[in-house]
């Protein structure tokens, strides 16, 4: 997992703020430290956080323009265990501004970010419905980009033209920008069409398709209505569970893609001439070079219990349940054998019946 992520798709209503909103939540019960950042005027993610649009002293609009550093911007949301930076419509008139600059407007928010980026563990950038000024400042502030899509008729339509604007910011200003991972969103398994175009899209993208599906739930949909994430407005429900396994799954990814790299240092270790050295006797020894420890991730501690549940091509399920414990203790869940499979878990919130495999029993 990338330390800024920014949440992507030009095409409205995909669940690009609902996946700020509850991976921020989810990552933050991890006990990471979490940044989420409303770059959208419709202030969608700042109201689902409970914090209200229309009464905001400082927004990143501010930030932005150079009205305030993102320090002065940024609130703190206890109840949730993480910060927001806030945005309402003050957000149009800023990227206005931001358009009749003539230098460096797309670096606007990455250099406002830079003093804050070392305090959380993990920045996510709810971006807005286009590929507008905003989203290129996000994802030029960026190290990698997640895309939720709806599999529905049309849904790749658009996705060239943002990895075609990834593309371009990877070649000018931001080479290391990613493709975090594409998060299929609001499925319906009992839907055809979502198998078809899910198919399309592991056949598209392989392994950046994140194997945890979001399944169309109504918890999901109702939460920001109370100015909440899914995960504190009904813990045990399959949109927060969901999105908790969409937090281990990125939490795993990242320790696998830390031991790798330390597998590699130890094999280039290896691969250097063994020391051959003549002890006091005149006999040779042979000292091969030792393999490296892997070190943790920086940053990203590995969770002392994990007691959630992820989905492995497969939506998360009521059997799968993250436990009683307060929001405050839940914990990714442990590296499960992966499942392959349909998703499969109907929308109502009771009465699911997992297929078999498809439960998790929490660790
Ligand atoms: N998994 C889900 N299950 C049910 N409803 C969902 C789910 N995800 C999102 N929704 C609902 O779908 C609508 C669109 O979601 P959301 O606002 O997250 O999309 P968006 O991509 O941020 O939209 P926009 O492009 O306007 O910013 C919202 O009403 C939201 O509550
Ligand atoms: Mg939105």
């Amino acid at each position: 997992m990338k330390r800024l992520i920014a949440v992507a798709n030009q095409k409205g209503g995909v669940g690009k703020t609902t996946t700020a909103v509850n991976l921020a939540a989810s990552l933050a019960a991890t006990r990471r430290r979490v940044l989420l950042i409303d770059l959208d005027p419709q202030g969608n993610a700042t109201m689902g956080c409970g914090v209200e649009k229309y009464q905001l002293e400082r927004g990143v609009g501010d930030v932005l323009v150079g009205n305030c550093s993102a320090t002065e911007a940024i609130v703190p949301l206890p109840t949730l265990g993480m910060a927001l930076l806030p945005a309402n419509q003050d957000l149009t008139a800023a990227e206005v501004q931001l358009l009749t600059m003539t230098v460096g407007r797309e670096m606007r928010l990455r250099q406002a970010l830079k003093p804050v980026r070392d305090q959380y563990d993990v920045i996510l950038i709810d971006c807005p419905p286009a590929l507008n000024m905003l989203t290129v400042n996000a994802l030029v502030a960026a190290d990698s980009v997640l895309v939720p899509m709806q599999c529905e008729y049309y849904a790749l339509e658009g996705l060239s033209a943002l990895v075609g604007t990834i593309e371009q910011i990877r070649a000018s200003v931001n080479p290391d920008l990613e493709i975090e991972g594409v998060l299929r969103t609001m499925f319906d398994p009992r839907n055809n069409l979502s198998n078809e175009v899910s198919s399309q899209l592991l056949t598209h993208f392989g392994d950046k398709v994140f194997r945890t599906i979001i399944p169309r739930n109504v918890r999901l949909a109702e939460a920001p209505s109370f100015g909440k994430p899914a995960l504190l407005h009904d813990k045990d429900s399959r949109g927060a569970l969901a999105y908790l396994a969409l937090a281990g799954e990125m939490i795993r990814r990242e320790e696998d893609e830390a031991q790798q790299v330390a597998a590699a240092a130890a094999a280039a270790t290896a691969a250097v001439a063994p020391v051959v050295a003549a002890t006091a006797d005149g006999a040779v020894a042979d000292f091969a070079a030792a393999p490296l420890p892997s070190p943790p991730p920086a940053s990203v501690p590995t969770p002392a219990s994990p007691s959630s549940a992820e989905t492995a091509g497969t939506v998360a399920t009521e059997s799968a349940a993250a436990d009683d414990a307060p929001a405050s203790e839940l914990q990714p869940a442990a590296a499960a054998p992966l499942q392959p499979g349909p998703a499969s878990a109907p929308e109502s919130e009771s009465g699911s019946t997992p297929a078999s495999g498809e439960a998790r029993t929490p660790a």
